[in-house]
């Protein structure tokens, strides 16, 4: 359909964003600009080198999630619809084939008279007709067996569904759940990074610092005291969910608001019909659905799970030194660190622990939330599984390396009146931090033998990705 532009669509002339891209014998000369002041604020227009046979590559970002047209021209007169793509998550690409026509001019419309186009399942996501595998997993027999069993803080209320767990990757990589649309879950929890962040601390939705570093998701799903976050200040995991969402410096969001955004978009009342029954979005539902996709977040495919499989076969000398000496055994008894970072989930059992970081501790942990001396300190150990890319570490995010870990706990801990037990020496005087005494290469085998439980699977599977579609 041709369409002669300038009036209908051009006035107001500043709700557009013009791109010119003009093809001379298979030559390519683009400029992007951004014409009249007065685009959808925050607007942007790129145009970037094709890829897949494509001349050029068309981005428009639009925090505000409007419909664009786009649209070409060979005489900058009469303009063609290419297409009308309603924006996901602040952005779409659209590659431009390679056209015959000489001087050949692109231009992406913002038209106030087009913004109607429903956010579908199929235009808003990339999912499969039918939902992927979150349930139905082969866990290692230690995963079946205590402790590991009793760790399991999944609810009876909350049971896992894969139709779930893909409503909450949905609204896990989500900017809409932050007030400004600027901010998901998945902004400080990055898949890539064992869904941590490898920023020391996070940015929210306003620009605004975290006080603390963002913690890795795998196997968030087994803690025996059930509680999540460094200070344990959330009860459960689904109390957890709705609270970034509110945090006036995370995503900034009144649940009012938030329910009200989702429900005007139909790709959402669809998946909460699809998982609950009923299209209805609540906060209840969307606390639960992000929990289950958290809780699906599960790492048993490290090199370090193939070696219980296999007595460890598989290990290098060096591998197998470093594991000797993280669970303390011969020669090694007096190294503590499965002691608290126990099972296959290196998670401790009923503790919370102080690990002697410094004395007075700056941020107090636990001791923050209870007002109470003997928690200072206090804080929350995640699961190390995939610990290789979830750097920086510890809940200020002090140590850039593994290697910095290990010094710490060889010669750095502090002694701190609430100092755990484990980490006190045994026969020395009373309150001396434990020392290790390790030799560079056995500080170098801890290092390796806590790589072997990075878990590629976890950091680059699909159903943990980002759902949305961008376009091409
Ligand atoms: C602006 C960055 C930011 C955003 C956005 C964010 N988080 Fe976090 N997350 C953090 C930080 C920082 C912590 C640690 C905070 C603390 O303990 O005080 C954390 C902790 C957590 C924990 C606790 C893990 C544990 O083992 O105790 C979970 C679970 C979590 N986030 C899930 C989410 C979900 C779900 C969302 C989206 C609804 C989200 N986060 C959004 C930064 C962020
Ligand atoms: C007394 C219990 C205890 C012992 C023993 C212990 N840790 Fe820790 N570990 C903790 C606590 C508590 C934290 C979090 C502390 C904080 O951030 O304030 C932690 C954090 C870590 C982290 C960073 C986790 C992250 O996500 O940032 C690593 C890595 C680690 N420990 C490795 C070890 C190693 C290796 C050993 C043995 C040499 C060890 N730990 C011994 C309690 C312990």
């Amino acid at each position: 359909m041709n369409r002669p532009t300038p009036t209908r669509h051009e006035p107001p002339a500043h709700r557009m964003l013009r791109l010119r891209g003009v093809v001379i014998a298979f030559a390519l000369i683009v400029t992007a600009s951004l014409s009249g002041a007065q685009s959808p604020s925050g607007a942007t227009l790129g145009i970037a080198p094709g890829t897949n046979g494509n001349i050029a590559t068309v981005k428009v970002s639009d925090p505000g999630n409007f419909v664009w047209l786009l649209e070409s021209s060979t005489n900058l007169t009469t303009w063609t619809e290419i297409a009308a793509i309603k924006l996901h998550n602040g952005s779409f690409a659209r590659g431009i084939l390679p056209v015959a026509t000489p001087n050949l001019s692109f231009r992406a419309v913002f038209d106030p008279a087009r913004q109607t186009i429903p956010s579908a399942l199929t235009n808003a996501l990339l999912l499969p007709a039918s939902p992927l595998n979150y349930t139905a997993l082969t866990l290692p027999p230690r995963f079946s067996q205590q402790p590991i069993l009793g760790q399991d803080n999944t609810p009876a209320t909350n049971l896992t569904t894969d139709i779930g767990a893909t409503l909450g990757r949905v609204l896990f990589y989500d900017k809409r759940l932050s007030t400004n649309q600027t901010v998901s879950c998945a902004s400080c929890h990055v898949q890539a990074n064992g869904f941590s962040d490898p920023r020391q601390f996070s940015v929210g939705f306003n620009g605004g610092l975290t006080g603390r570093n963002s913690m890795g998701l795998a196997n968030a799903r087994w803690y025996q005291r059930q509680k999540f976050f460094w200070d344990e200040r959330a009860a459960t995991l689904e109390d957890q969910t709705l609270m970034p969402i509110q945090d006036s410096l995370e995503m900034g969001m009144t649940l009012q608001a938030l329910t009200n955004r989702l429900a005007a978009e139909p790709f959402y009342t669809n998946l909460f019909a699809q998982t609950f029954g009923s299209p209805a979005v609540t906060s209840e539902r969307i606390s639960k659905a992000l929990a289950q996709f958290v809780r699906s977040i599960i790492s048993t495919q490290s090199k370090y799970d193939a070696g219980v499989a296999s007595n460890f076969s598989n290990f290098t000398t060096q591998e197998n030194l470093g594991r000797q000496i993280f669970f303390g055994q011969t020669p090694f008894n007096f190294v503590t660190c499965a002691t608290c970072h126990g099972t296959d989930n290196f998670v401790p059992g009923p503790n919370i622990n102080n690990n002697g970081l410094e004395s007075p501790y700056v941020d107090k942990g636990l001791g923050a939330l209870t007002g109470l001396t003997q928690d200072e300190g206090l804080f929350k150990v995640p699961s190390l599984r995939n610990i290789e890319l979830t750097a920086p570490y510890m809940h200020d995010g002090r140590f850039a390396t593994l290697e910095q870990v290990v010094e710490f706990y060889d010669s750095g801990v502090v002694n701190h009146p609430n100092l755990s037990p484990p980490l006190k020496a045994t026969g020395g005087a009373a309150g001396t931090p434990l020392r290790l005494n390790l030799t560079p290469q056995q500080k170098a085998a801890l290092v390796a033998f806590m790589k072997t439980l990075t878990d590629p699977s976890v950091s680059t599977d699909a159903k943990f990705s980002d759902p949305f579609n961008y376009g091409n």
